[in-house]
């Protein structure tokens, strides 16, 4: 008898900003207590899951070369973790991870989060398990302290270590300008910047989340344009101090407000409208500021399989 070979499985996933985090005290298992707001953005990468007999992680699009193959990849490390929660005893399940990168490597987008939390809607579907969302998120928590978020998407408040996902009440699409830089910032460092800030002197934090989810709530970009906020912008410019001429010539430009994003060093401007949005992407990118700009929006739906029929 002939085995049916499941058809491949693509899954579109966004990637995020954080438009309030608040960074509290390292804990015992070196993470840092968060209190964050994510949105996600419009900006995707797409993630083909295949059975192969050939096992393993191709890379494409933006930043590829940078990005591990193999076992150190976060999407491969997803094929295994949740072949062994649904108890696949496989050594090396056999499985092809397929991914096209549109979202920033190593950029505090959550590229690589994304990448994993697409996977599992991905291997969920091609190995047609019958786990819920709650499921693949708590496997998604054990990948990245990002993982889950980027399954649910919208507009969601994280708390724990970003892990711990309420969704938010948000109204009508917010307009973002993305400026992309040369090269990364590797998390881990900038939360140690961060600390060693912290140790030696005292940075801006940043308040409490509430206005920023009543902003959100009313809809109103310019209220919330005030609000944003990140405890980690202050190590991100620390150790990249270009990001601060960025940061002004977005605002320069006409965004109502600017911010790294998460870890950085990709910097997110919030813009009045969809053509302001526009006019600003075409003067920050002719400032000599970043690699290159984009302009997206938010909020959009988490990691969800692409049907064949609608264009990639
Ligand atoms: O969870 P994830 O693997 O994405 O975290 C990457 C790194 O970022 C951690 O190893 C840690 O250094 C830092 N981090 C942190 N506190 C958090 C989240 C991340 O210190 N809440």
């Amino acid at each position: 008898m002939l085995a049916v070979v499941p058809r491949p499985v693509t899954v579109r996933v966004p990637s995020k900003v954080n438009l309030h985090l608040a960074v509290g005290e390292v804990r015992k298992d070196g993470f840092h207590e968060l209190s964050t707001v994510f949105q996600s953005l419009s900006l995707t990468d797409e993630v083909t899951v295949a059975v192969a007999d050939e096992p393993g992680v191709e890379v494409e699009g933006e930043g590829a070369s940078a990005v591990p193959t193999g076992g150190a990849n976060l999407a491969w490390r997803a094929v295994e973790e949740l072949s062994r929660y649904v108890g696949k005893d496989t050594d090396e399940p056999k499985v092809r991870v397929l991914i096209r990168k549109g979202i920033p490597v190593s950029g505090g987008m959550a590229g690589g989060s994304a990448d994993a939390a697409a996977t599992l809607v991905g291997l969920a579907n091609l190995w047609k398990l019958e786990v819920s969302r709650d499921e693949l998120a708590s496997v998604a928590a054990t990948l990245g302290s990002d993982v889950p978020f980027m399954l649910h998407g919208g507009t969601a408040l994280g708390t724990g270590r970003g892990e711990r996902i309420v969704p938010v009440l948000t109204r009508h699409t917010f307009h973002w300008v993305l400026a992309f830089a040369r090269g990364g910032l590797a998390t881990p460092k900038v939360y140690a910047e961060l600390d060693r800030l912290r140790d030696t002197g005292d940075p801006p934090r940043v308040g409490s989340a509430e206005p920023v989810l009543e902003a959100l709530a009313a809809g109103d970009a310019r209220q919330l344009a005030l609000l944003l906020g990140n405890d980690l912008q202050a190590a991100a410019v620390s150790l990249r101090p270009g990001l601060r001429r960025t940061l002004r010539a977005g605002v320069d430009a006409g965004a109502l407000a600017g911010l790294v994003s998460g870890s950085g060093p990709t910097c997110a401007f919030l813009c009045a409208d969809a053509a302001d949005a526009v006019r600003v992407a075409a003067e920050l990118s002719g400032a000599g500021v970043c690699r290159t700009v984009r302009v997206v929006h938010g909020p959009v739906p988490g990691a969800r399989v692409v049907n064949d029929d609608e264009p990639h």
